[in-house]
């Protein structure tokens, strides 16, 4: 019952009202913990245009926030809204909405027994770990591209090559600055775990950014990233990622897919990981 009443909320974009009336008081207190907790975490781990665009967004660490008001200070810095969703979004929606300038935001929260590792996105992945950066001009601009690109990609079926760049970069990417690597990648500002072990532990790789040999490197699903690629700028981002990939997905069809953990003679190594403790499964 509840279920259905949720679904017929959803307008064809799959876009829905945030229901904030939905939100109890232990769900505002998972949001609690959470920001308080990645607050500590992140002090000297996250990257300066992280953290600013966490302070302009003003996000309440009192409670999962009502996301019209992050729209507000967001439209003001860049453009960006965020609409809420019931949760994953098929590609082509995911896609068209980015290149819209609107990022989908799944509406729930997790439960408390899930505060270190949930396989989803939450409340908290897509509010903390995403949005902040969208206040940054050139990150927004650059999820606006790989929006455009995405709906290319789809057209052309080589979204499997978009996807890694995706993942490596948005989700799981590191910054080189002068004080030294920060991570700026959503999958890791949200999780208290891989924050730590993405800098500090000597088992990952951790590579120079490049943007060919990323998109046909496997990646890690629902362990810690075996490698992790370092940029040296969002500049760098976005001018690797402005020719058209058409081109580029002729070249990577005939390319094997490079293991997670391989490290490749043409490779910049910043860190080459000690693979202590690696997950033994294969790549996804
Ligand atoms: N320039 C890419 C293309 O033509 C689009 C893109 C932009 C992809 C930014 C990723 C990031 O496909
Ligand atoms: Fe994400």
């Amino acid at each position: 019952m509840l279920a259905q009443a949720i679904r017929d909320e959803i307008r064809p974009d799959y876009t829905m009202d945030q229901p904030v009336e939905r939100y109890t008081a232990a769900d505002h207190a998972v949001w609690r913990q959470l920001f308080e907790r990645q607050a500590e975490t992140l002090k000297g781990r996250a990257c300066d245009e992280f953290l600013a665009g966490l302070a302009g967004l003003g996000v309440a660490k009192d409670g999962i926030p009502r996301f019209e008001r992050l729209t507000e200070a967001l439209m003001k810095a860049t453009g960006w809204q965020i609409v809420a969703v019931p949760g994953l979004v098929p590609d082509e929606v995911f896609f068209a909405h980015l290149a819209a300038r609107r990022f989908p935001v799944t509406w729930w929260i997790r439960k408390p027994e899930q505060m270190d590792y949930l396989q989803e996105p939450d409340v908290f992945h897509d509010i903390y770990g995403h949005v902040p950066l969208l206040m940054n001009p050139i990150f927004g601009d650059y999820m606006q591209a790989y929006g455009a690109g995405g709906l290319k990609a789809l057209k052309l079926g080589v979204l499997n090559y978009l996807a890694r760049l995706y993942w490596y970069t948005v989700e799981f990417g590191l910054i080189r600055t002068p004080k030294g690597l920060r991570i700026y990648g959503s999958g890791i500002v949200s999780s208290k775990t891989e924050s730590i072990y993405c800098l500090e532990s000597p088992a990952p790789n951790r590579i120079g950014f490049d943007l060919l040999r990323i998109m046909h490197t496997g990646y890690r699903l629902d362990t810690f990233q075996k490698s992790y690629f370092v940029i040296d700028g969002f500049e760098q981002l976005f001018e690797a990622t402005r020719p058209d990939f058409t081109p580029y997905y002729e070249t990577l069809r005939a390319l094997p897919q490079i293991p997670s953990g391989d490290i490749l003679l043409t490779d910049r190594v910043i860190h080459r990981g000690s693979r202590e403790g690696w997950d033994p499964r294969p790549d996804a």
